[in-house]
């Protein structure tokens, strides 16, 4: 079947997708955009996360073919041409990265976060990333740079 969607502003459209291709699948293989990690393929790591239509998904856990006609915005388009987005920008000052598998959806989580909640409690923020893994930084890292992000994003910083 053919898929025709936007992502990141962009009108992409799949060709022979099968029916039971996931969005992710899709992203990584057939658009080109790798950002979106896929570590677990079952919905429980949320390294995937993508906005869907502006509300954020597991991209593993969507049907290719529920993509039809919407809207996806992955890590990759999070960032101004050059200029990375304060949350990018913020996992990195802060160390908040290492092997790296785990950020681009809590990234994409963080950056959801901060727009419903321009300054979020740390129960929000832990809230917010329950359902994204890190198997290596611990999450304090983690918590300081989404900390950071939201405060520059507000203008506190
Ligand atoms: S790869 Fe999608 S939730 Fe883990
Ligand atoms: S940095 Fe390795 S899983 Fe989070």
């Amino acid at each position: 079947m053919r898929v025709t969607f936007t992502v990141n502003g962009r009108r992409e459209t799949a060709d022979d997708v099968w029916e039971g291709e996931s969005l992710l699948y899709v992203l990584r293989e057939r658009v080109g955009l790798p950002g979106s990690k896929n570590a677990c393929e079952q919905g429980e790591c949320g390294s995937c996360t993508v906005y869907l239509d502006g509300v954020t998904v597991c991209a593993c856990l969507v049907a290719a073919g529920q993509a039809e006609g919407r809207e996806i915005r992955t890590v990759e388009g999070l960032a101004d041409g050059d200029r990375l987005d304060a949350v990018q920008e913020a996992f990195v000052e802060c160390g908040a990265v290492q092997c790296g598998f785990c950020t681009p959806g809590l990234v994409v989580q963080a950056h959801d976060l901060i727009e419903r909640i321009p300054r979020p409690s740390d129960a929000e923020i832990r809230e917010a990333l329950a359902g994204n893994l890190c198997r290596c930084t611990g999450y304090e890292k983690i918590l300081d740079a989404v900390r950071l992000a939201a405060a520059r994003k507000a203008g506190d910083r």
